[in-house]
């Protein structure tokens, strides 16, 4: 039998919700089909799909990352506005495909308010310029009589958009990227750009483009860019064939979180930064079966790649003082928790524990006491399409678990991810506080087998079952 132990005063800090985020790419059916679907009868009158709607709102994201993603090196937001006839298309060199920019920044900020998200936009530092970054902080959040805050107002958008997150290019120092760029000369672009996005409006806040969070890429960007940003990105999915190994993926985030921690800390304290840096972990997710480009990354997730996301948000809790951002990657369609046809669609596995721990999961979090079996991954089992490995960070616990409460401190939300292929655990959860539960209730993401996925033809193979627990004194025996 497993324990689970909770002391109230062991607080780790806040939880910020801006973790439970998303992200969009233009890239396969991502928005066109998946989010926005001119003349379908499932879309409302601006093009968007109210289904696809129905289901983001319960994932309550607060804040959307678009436009890329890779896309965004070669994009020119101003091709977006404008009666959508008269937008160029252009061929799309990230994706090798064609984009119409009938889908640009104003239905962006359109589709934020109507799922009651915040924006956040990542800038081209590909073949963009720093006139073109500028003049898009100025449409966006502009309140002056200049030429584009006016052309937003032309275009129907009196009021400012305000939008505070803007990333300073993505994925810089990837081969794959369009304007691919050493460290030091993206530092030196990105200072340019931060300056004059910046004073055009001082209120926004910048992400620098981060790697893995260990590496010397991260190092150098930290060290250039840390007295102009609130936040350092980190990019990394994981994944395996192998079970073990896809589940514990998730830890990898740890890892990251860790040393970027300590990056942060010793370029603060040198040079003398008084301003908090957090890490936005701006795209994440499991991903090791479509990585070709013509795949449009259509990925069908399993139960297991369901428990391996519920363990990369464990990995958030526990990482709380670190971390204020996590952008789930992608949305709709591409590496996504719902899936479309023109028909209609089907919730992933991996949508439903995103839903549990955005609507469940409380402020703080608490340093939990859990004991119960370990696994050791073999060298051999470490097969994957990416590069790291993981098992040095092992032995691993079977049960993951963190601990969350509310304010007042009456109410408690904890995430149990049994990782175990074959065997279920038992486990007692004991508080070390005195205290009178009632009303507890369990939330449990299962299937027939790990390998099970949704489909159209079977939505619900992995589903969420609701439990009413019955109470022993001051444990819950599950
Ligand atoms: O999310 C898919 C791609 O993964 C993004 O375009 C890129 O930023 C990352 O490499």
């Amino acid at each position: 039998m497993s324990k689970i132990k909770i002391d109230l005063e062991r607080k780790i800090g806040n939880v910020d919700r801006r973790i439970y985020s998303g992200f969009i790419e233009h890239l396969g059916r991502c928005i066109y089909g998946g989010i926005y679907e001119e003349n379908s009868p499932l879309s409302d009158e601006h093009g968007f799909r109210k289904d696809v709607m129905d289901a983001v709102r319960p994932l309550r994201m607060p804040l959307l990352r678009w436009p890329g993603g890779n896309f965004v090196s070669g994009y020119h937001w101003t091709d977006g506005i404008g009666p959508k006839e008269e937008r160029p298309r252009r061929i799309e060199l990230a994706w090798h495909t064609e984009e119409s920019n009938r889908f640009g920044i104003d239905e962006f900020i359109e589709y934020c308010r109507t799922i009651g998200t915040e924006p956040y936009i990542c800038v081209n530092m590909g073949t963009g310029t720093l006139d073109e970054a500028q003049a898009w902080v100025e449409y966006c959040n502009g309140t002056g009589n200049t030429y584009w805050a006016n052309l937003r107002r032309q275009n129907g958008h009196e009021e400012p958009y305000n939008v505070v997150y803007w990333g300073l290019g993505n994925e810089m120092y990837g081969r794959w990227q369009i304007g691919m760029l050493s460290a030091e000369d993206y530092v030196k672009k990105a200072i340019e750009f931060a300056k004059v996005m910046q004073w055009t409006d001082p209120n926004i806040q910048f992400i620098s483009c981060g790697l893995n969070g260990w590496s010397d890429w991260d190092r150098i960007v930290l060290e250039g860019l840390a007295s102009f940003v609130r936040y350092h990105s980190i990019h990394i999915y994981t994944g395996s064939e192998d079970y073990y190994s896809n589940v514990f993926s998730a830890h990898q985030a740890e890892r990251a979180l860790r040393n970027s921690q300590a990056m942060i800390d010793i370029v603060r304290y040198e040079q003398n930064i008084e301003h908090p840096i957090h890490i936005a972990y701006d795209e994440w997710n499991i991903w090791y079966r479509m990585r070709e480009a013509d795949t449009r990354l259509e990925e069908k997730y399993s139960l297991a790649d369901a428990l391996a996301v519920a363990s990369y948000l464990n990995s958030f809790i526990r990482h709380c003082n670190t971390v204020k951002i996590a952008n789930l990657a992608q949305l709709v369609n591409v590496i996504a928790p719902i899936f479309t046809n023109e028909q209609g669609l089907f919730l992933q596995t991996i949508y439903h524990p995103l839903r549990l721990f955005s609507e469940h999961m409380l402020e703080t979090a608490l340093d939990v006491f859990v004991d119960s079996e370990t696994y050791t991954l073999s060298p051999e089992q470490e097969v994957s399409p990416w590069p790291h490995r993981v098992g040095d960070l092992g032995p691993f616990k079977m049960l993951d678990v963190t601990v969350t409460c509310d304010t007042s401190e009456r109410e408690l939300a904890i995430a149990v991810v049994n990782r175990d292929r074959d065997h279920a655990h038992t486990a007692t959860i004991q508080l070390t506080d005195p205290a009178t539960l009632t009303g507890v209730v369990a939330y449990e993401v299962n299937g027939k087998s790990p390998e099970v996925i949704n489909s159209f033809e079977q939505p619900h193979a992995v589903n969420v079952q609701e439990h009413r627990l019955d109470l022993e004194g001051q444990n819950i025996n599950y």
